[in-house]
This record gives C-alpha cells, structure tokens and sequence, in this order.
C-alpha cells in the first residue's frame, strides 16, 4: 500500500496548521513543535452547568444473566430510547442499553461463552461490537451487519454502499463471545456503517470485564475499591437535550456532521460514568480504577492532585489487552478515545477529610476537570505488586512476515472532505489488507492530526514511536494506539483466533464515519 499524495490546496481546506501537516509538507519535528492539543471543535452547552464535584459518582450495574445453563451466560440487552437523567435534574433524552448510560456492564470469564441477545427497539439499524473482543467475523459487529428496526424500510441512505457479505437481521440478533482471550477491560458500542458517531454520542456505549486466574492470583484491590470510570465528554441544547452537529438529526439518512466539526466533535461537559464531574468518596487504601475513554474524539491528559497540590502517582498495571509484565509509574497519564488504562492509585498519604482531583491537562476551564475523590475514612494498606503477568506475547521483529504502511490523513471523499487510509475511504467491498492467519506482521503507521488507531480481533505491541522507544504508556498488549499529530509508529501483532472479515479504523469517532476505516481479512 502506498502513499497518497494530497495537494496542498485541497487540505487546506480543513484549516492552517492541520493542513500542512496533512499535506506532509512539514517534518515531524516541526509539526510536533506546533501539535495541537486536540483534534476536533467543541460544541458550548446550551444550559447553566452544574459546579463540579457535587454528583456522586454512578456505578453502572452488573447485568444478571437470564440462564447460565450448559456452561454459557446469556444476556438480554434492549436497545431502546429512554430519558436518562445525566445533569442533576434534568432528563436527556437518549438511545441506550437497556435505559441506562452507561449500559449495563457484563462480567465475564475467560473461557467460559457468552451470548448476549440484542433486541432493537430504536429508529435506526444498529451493529453491536464488543471492542477489544477476541470475536469470530460473524459476532464482531462488522458495519452493514445491521439489527433493523421492525418498521424499517430500505433507505438509499449508508452512501448507497451496498454490501453483498452483510447478514442483517431484524429486531433481535444474538452475539456470540467466546471470551477466549486475557483478563481486561473492554466496552461494547454501536458500529453501525457512516452513524457509529452520533450512536455513541447518543448513549449506545457499555463496559465489559473479562476475568481470570491471573487477575485473581494476584492481591489487587477488588470489590468497592476496584472502580470503572468511562470518560466521555458531551454537551446539552437549552432543552436538555445532547447537542451534536449532525447533518441529519433523523441519523437515517445523510451521514457526517457540519463543516465545523469534520476534525471532531468535543462536548464542554465531562461525564463520568455518565454524571457530570462527579465526587466519589474513598478511604485511604489503594483503589484501582478501570478507567475507558468513551469519548468520541476528545484525549484526555490525566493527573490526580491532592488538595495541597500534591501529584498522586497513577500506577498503571494494565492497558488495552489486560495487565503489564510489571508496574509503570505515571505522573500524567494520555488517553485517546477507546484506549483502557488499569490504574492503581493510593490515597494513603492524604488526611481523612480531604480531596483529589483527576484533572485534564489538556483541558482549558471545565474541561480541565474531571473528578473529585473525596477521602472519608481509614482504610487498609494493600501492597501494589512488584510483578503482575507473565503471559504477554513478545513477537520479534525479525519474525514479521509482512511489513506494511498505513497513512492516515485528511483527503477528499464523494466530493467533500474525508479521512483517509492510503488514500482512499472505507468502501466494505474492497480488501484493505489480506493477512494469513498465524503470521506475525510489523505495521509502520503515520497520521497527519492526532489519530487513534484500532484494530479488531487482536492485541498488537508497539515496537517505536517517532521512530524512537515506545512511550511508558505503550506498554503491554494494546488494541488501540493514539498517534500525535505528524507521528509514526511501528506495531507488531500476529494475526490469529478466528478467520473472515474485521477492520481496523481511527477511533476518533468522526473520522471513522467519515472514511477512516478499511477492511482487514484474515485467510
Ligand atoms: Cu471500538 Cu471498531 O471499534
Ligand atoms: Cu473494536
Ligand atoms: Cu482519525
């Protein structure tokens, strides 16, 4: 795959110093010197604020199976509009799972199958995808594998993209998960083809922990003081409706959103487990917290400081595909949307009484926050491990049966502005990348602006970065990589589990609606 050449003048178009990054007419260097903090514009609310750290912080429940017989969980997940109360006090109306937002969380065990049944009571097609999933082709939620709605009729909408390999169902279509893969976080989403954006935007987002021996053997701190923070970032109309700048509101039709926010679509509220800047009381043991940007495009730089200003340290123990070989410290952690950090944090240094912030360094205002930890009581010690898994796959460079390059910048698309994969945008008919099962592959990616970069079915490690080492965050099994703006970075990753039809994307939700995303066939 080779490189597309895209005139300066078309991706100006798009604004300044985005565009002469994207045109490649800059070097690395200088385009890091002028890297922007964010990709994307952001949205003003249209209602007073609520202050900060006033709301307790949500738990999303565990949802119960509905049987557990012959060795598999079952699920049932409704798809239906409902009005979630996000800001204290007034309803949102949402698309959601099961009338919360987040969706319910799924636990399950590796091993052990699920399937979770999804019933479609909404407008509009929808896709389920288990992301981070280790998921045959056919329960992977590829695009055009539509759930209809039982009214629906076929709409020339999808940018007339028909798609001769999709099964569509109505109403109802059971995900089958084999859950054949390491202990960690991972969320389910809606994928549907050129409205994942907006879906997600609208409430369609859950959590999902698989467990294991592995975990278990180790003393990490569990039960209430293990707590999933998803992050994403939103904004409200007068009304107390969520804005976004979507071409058409219906989301049947015309996919994209307004001219404005074609880099990406940013809220001035940061939720937490869908409550805005929450408050979540602790004691003075080490909590770990699972922490999933569920944002669409919005990264998050974070920092937790005590009230007298000191830095707590945020001991990552896992990323994306689930624990490290050995703790990392950070003082500041980067988020880019989709990825998953395991963060233990020890509030033992801090006097019963007072308060920690998680703040956004790259935030300017309110955005710049994003919980409050409030210490209420003592508690016990626990001992952060010296050591945590030992099963991380090390694949070798000189392995790699294929090396490949994957360019990700703006371009033009159906006459207007794109994201691009080489060139070119997401068409479901055409073959992006053919890998053999079994083969360990090296792939050299570049971007223009910031670019999350995911690929489905497997956990990849990242070999450089800028040419470089790999940042502390890169460690371990990860399934989605943030590249800064006129970066490149190198992955490895050895294409195994199931054969057929996946993807891989940018996970800035806008950019993949808009073209950023290419098929990857497994043979
Ligand atoms: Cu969150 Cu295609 O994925
Ligand atoms: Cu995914
Ligand atoms: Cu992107």
């Amino acid at each position: 795959m080779s490189d597309t050449r895209i005139s300066r003048r078309r991706v100006l178009g798009i604004g300044g110093a985005l565009g002469l990054i994207a045109a490649g007419g800059m070097s690395a260097a200088a385009a890091f010197s002028r890297r922007p903090a964010v990709t994307g514009a952001q949205l003003s609310s249209g209602l007073v604020l609520p202050p900060a750290f006033r709301t307790p912080l949500p738990l999303p429940s565990v949802l119960r199976p509905v049987s557990t017989a012959g060795g598999v969980d079952r699920y049932e997940i409704t798809q239906r509009e409902a009005a979630v109360e996000l800001l204290p006090g007034v309803k949102t109306p949402m698309w959601t799972y099961d009338g919360t937002f987040p969706g319910p969380t799924i636990e399950s065990r590796r091993g052990r199958p699920i399937v979770v049944n999804h019933r479609n009571e909404l407008p509009v097609p929808t896709v389920v995808h288990l992301h981070g999933g280790r998921t045959p082709a056919e329960h992977d939620g590829y695009p055009t594998d539509f759930v209809l709605p039982a009214e629906w009729r076929v709409h020339a909408a999808h940018g007339g993209h028909t798609d001769p390999r999709a099964v569509q169902t109505f109403v109802q279509r059971a995900y089958e998960f084999p859950v054949d893969q390491r202990a960690t976080m991972l969320w389910y989403h809606d994928h549907r083809m050129d409205f994942t954006a907006p879906a997600i935007w609208r409430g369609l987002a859950g959590i999902h922990f698989v467990r294991d021996d592995v975990e278990d053997a180790l003393e990490l701190p569990r039960g209430d003081h293990e707590v999933p923070l998803m992050i994403a970032d939103r904004a409200f109309d007068a009304d107390g409706r969520l804005a976004y700048p979507a071409v058409d509101p219906t989301l049947v039709h015309q996919p994209g959103v307004t001219s404005a926010y074609l880099a990406g679509v940013l809220g001035d509220v940061i939720l937490v487990n869908g409550a805005p800047w929450p408050v979540h009381e602790v004691d003075t043991g080490v909590y770990r917290l699972r922490i999933l940007n569920g944002s669409n495009a919005r990264h998050y730089e974070l920092e937790a400081v005590a009230e007298d200003g000191r830095r707590l340290p945020l001991i990552q123990i896992g990323s994306d595909q689930g624990l490290l070989a050995a703790p990392v410290r950070h003082d500041r952690l980067p988020l880019a949307p989709a990825e998953r950090y395991d963060v233990l944090v020890d509030f033992g240094g801090l006097p019963i009484g007072s308060r920690a912030r998680l703040a956004n360094r790259l935030g300017s205002g309110r955005t710049g926050d994003v919980m409050q930890f409030h210490v209420v009581r003592q508690g016990a010690a626990t001992p952060i491990p010296a050591t945590l898994a030992n099963d991380l796959p090390e694949w070798d460079r000189s392995a790699a049966a294929v090396v490949r390059d994957l360019a990700f910048r703006a371009g033009r698309m159906n006459g207007g502005h794109g994201w691009l994969i080489d060139g070119q945008p997401f068409d479901p008919s055409r073959t992006d990348v053919t890998a053999r099962f079994g083969d360990v592959e090296v792939w050299r990616l570049v971007a223009d602006v910031h670019h999350p970069i995911h690929l489905h079915l497997v956990g990849f490690r990242v070999l450089s970065r800028g040419g470089r080492e790999p940042l502390a965050h890169d460690a371990g099994l990860k399934d989605t990589i943030s590249l800064r703006p006129g970066e490149s970075a190198e992955i490895i990753t050895r294409f195994d589990g199931y054969r057929g039809r996946y993807l891989f994307h940018c996970h800035n939700a806008e950019h993949e609606d808009m073209g950023m995303m290419a098929n990857l066939e497994i043979v």
